[in-house]
């Protein structure tokens, strides 16, 4: 069984995807932070965050590894376990760009798809372009000043700042995370992650 959670930025795909995940006893699938970890690559290497060709041949020489664990995600490179540098604004400010990139995007989703099921996926475009077919799709939604509230209460920055660089992520992501057309959608703004995961578990297939 394959469970896709798209959404919006800090709208609680990763929290609810592994609440879901638990209830379920299957592991859950970040695919948000491959695209961060191609991300921090190019930044540390200076390479450009627009230039395909190198930025791939650089994935390609440095391959990164996504561990699906039950508790949370990791990424390695190699011995080097890149996760809790994932999530700064300086990448927050260049993901984007990098996950515009089509080569970025199939290199990403030919990882994802060697997966084996069962597993919950959650990112973007699970639902839509990379399992299409999956049994459940759910897309999760928040109100910008309530996702920059949540986030605020993770990391030191003023909601206001956290607010304007969510809505713009969100601009620069709109052509990759549109709903799938038969995703059921959350609006998260007034429920607690319980309430998610409850509704999540509660629109699954018998
Ligand atoms: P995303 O994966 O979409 O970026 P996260 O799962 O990281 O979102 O959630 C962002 C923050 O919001 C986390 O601190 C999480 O615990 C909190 N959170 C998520 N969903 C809810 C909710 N429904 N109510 C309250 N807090 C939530
Ligand atoms: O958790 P948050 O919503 O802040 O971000 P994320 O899920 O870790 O994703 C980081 C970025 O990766 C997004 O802003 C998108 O640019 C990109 N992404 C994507 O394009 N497609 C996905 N399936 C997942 C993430």
């Amino acid at each position: 069984m394959i469970v896709t959670i798209d959404g919006v930025a800090a709208s609680g795909k990763s929290s609810v995807a592994s609440g879901v995940a638990r209830a379920l006893g299957v592991p859950f699938v970040s695919s948000g932070l491959l695209y961060r970890a191609a991300t921090l690559l190019a930044l540390e290497a200076g390479l450009s965050l627009e230039g395909a060709p190198a930025l791939l041949a650089h994935l390609e020489a440095n391959p990164l590894r996504l561990e699906p664990l039950a508790g949370g995600n990791r990424v390695w490179l190699g011995g080097r376990d890149l996760t809790d540098d994932l999530h700064s604004s300086r990448v927050d400010a260049g993901v984007s760009a990098v996950a515009r990139l089509p080569p970025v995007r199939e290199w990403v989703n030919a990882q994802l798809r060697l997966l084996p099921d069962p597993f919950v996926a959650e990112g973007r475009d699970m639902g839509t372009n990379v399992f299409p077919h999956a049994d459940a799709k759910f897309y999760l939604t928040a109100s910008p000043r309530v996702r920059a509230e949540r986030r605020a209460r993770e990391r030191l920055e003023d909601v206001p700042a956290i607010e304007a660089a969510l809505v713009e992520r969100d601009r620069r992501d709109a052509g990759q995370s549109a709903p799938a057309p038969d995703a059921r959608i959350i609006d998260t703004s007034a429920l607690s992650l319980e309430g998610v995961i409850g509704a999540v578990l509660a629109g699954l297939p018998a």
